[in-house]
């Protein structure tokens, strides 16, 4: 979901600490507009989903532009952040504008996260009565570790298997080859067809993309090197807002180095992929990415460690690499080298080389849970806003 916040003056803490708190996994923006007209044509503000205003000097308020943005966007949320005791004298103008919820300056900390919720359930019931798709992401603990190979694959089975609505995004922009693990089309279409289009909307992407089963699609990592330059993380999350209101899963295949695009998506993701083998360096690697998500302030459920290639009698034991993590693996996948090899040389997605084989079967079981992992739709709970303008005009 995009949120906007526009503030009169200086945007209260509590707003901020709610935004980072409860919506890492949208795109927000926080941004001050001092003056008595409420500009409304910002792409900031024309995009949002839920416009939050801070502007606790409602006799200057710019009742006019709020019923503009509500009347264009009908399925956006508008929510009034006021000063206190203003409440009363209020609420049906607020209402007569279209505004959903007014929140006392007090309250923000309290309320603001409920009425987030809300507006999400709105759009989602907007867009279908589908909830946003979750957003994975894979990322190798050290090079050659098999990242790109079980990312393509793995939505591969998310799509065909579990006739789910996927989107595989390769955002490893130097070497990106998770497009040749599924398919062997050369189409050109890329990321960097759409990555830079100001307007850019649902069909826009979906066109740039493709298809590689009925309900998998690809959208391929730049194939020209100067298209990878200049990408910015607000680019990225246009891509990922846009993406998770058109698929049921989107999964995002990394490249070993961290960079703030690759920070963007892994700051935007449901869920976290390292994957790892059993074997020394890999251990060392995952330990530095642990040390990452830790100074990023990631909860720990967030990132599932996944230790892929398993069945080498010289590799470390499962237990002592788990010790040394203090943390269990979420998925243990098999070495499959025959059907690995033969899938990759024939471009062909491992379900279709293999469908019964070890590490074909591992992934059906990994998206299992995945699918039943995703919440089902909750119905709106009634606004105590709308509670409180039935208690007035009753
Ligand atoms: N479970 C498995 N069994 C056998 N081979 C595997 C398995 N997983 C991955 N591989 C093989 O490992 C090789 C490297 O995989 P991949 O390119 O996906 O690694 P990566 O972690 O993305 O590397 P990079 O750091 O270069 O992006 C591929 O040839 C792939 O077939
Ligand atoms: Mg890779």
């Amino acid at each position: 979901m995009k949120i906007t916040a526009l503030s009169a003056s200086s945007p209260p803490q509590d707003l901020k600490n709610i935004l980072q708190e409860k919506c890492r996994s949208d795109q927000f923006v926080v941004l001050e507009q001092v003056g008595a007209k409420l500009n409304i044509d910002t792409p900031e503000v024309s995009s949002a989903d839920l416009l939050i205003l801070n502007y606790p000097d409602i006799d200057h308020l710019d009742w006019s532009a709020i019923e503009i943005f509500n009347l264009r966007h009908p399925h956006s949320t508008t929510v009034l952040l006021i000063g206190q005791g203003d409440m009363e004298r209020i609420l049906v103008q607020a209402m007569r504008v279209g505004v959903r919820d007014v929140l006392d300056s007090a309250e923000i900390s309290e309320r603001l996260p409920e009425v987030i919720e809300r507006a999400r359930s709105r759009l989602a019931a907007a867009l279908g009565n589908r909830a946003a798709g979750k957003i994975l992401t894979f990322i190798p603990c050290k090079g050659g570790g098999g990242t790109s190979f079980i990312a393509s694959n793995l939505a591969y089975v998310l799509g065909e298997v579990h006739h789910k609505r996927v989107l595989l995004i390769d955002l490893d922009l130097q070497f990106g080859d998770a497009s040749f693990y599924i398919t062997d089309s050369d189409d050109g279409r890329s990321l960097g067809d759409v990555i830079r289009k100001p307007n850019l909307d649902g069909q826009m992407l979906e066109a740039a993309c493709v298809q590689v089963g009925k309900s998998t699609w690809l959208l391929r990592a730049p194939s020209n090197p100067e298209q990878s330059v200049g990408i910015t993380p607000e680019q990225i999350d246009n891509i990922l807002t846009l993406g998770s209101r058109q698929f049921d899963f989107i999964c995002i295949d990394l490249e070993r180095t961290l960079d703030p695009l690759s920070l963007r998506a892994m700051d935007r993701s449901d869920l976290i992929f390292p994957i790892m083998q059993t074997v020394l360096p890999y251990v060392r690697g995952t330990q530095r990415l642990q040390r990452t998500f830790r100074a990023l302030h990631y909860p720990e459920s967030k990132i599932r460690i996944i230790v892929n290639r398993q069945g080498n009698s010289k590799d470390l034991s499962v237990e002592k690499i788990e010790e040394a993590l203090h943390t269990k693996f979420y998925m243990h996948l098999p070495n499959d080298f025959h059907n690995a090899s033969t899938s990759i040389n024939a471009g062909k997605p491992l379900y279709e080389i293999a469908p019964d084989g070890v590490l074909t079967l591992a992934l059906i079981r990994w998206a299992d849970q995945l699918v039943g992992a995703m919440p089902k739709q909750e119905q709106p709970a009634a606004s105590s806003f709308w509670r409180k303008i039935a208690s007035i005009v009753k």
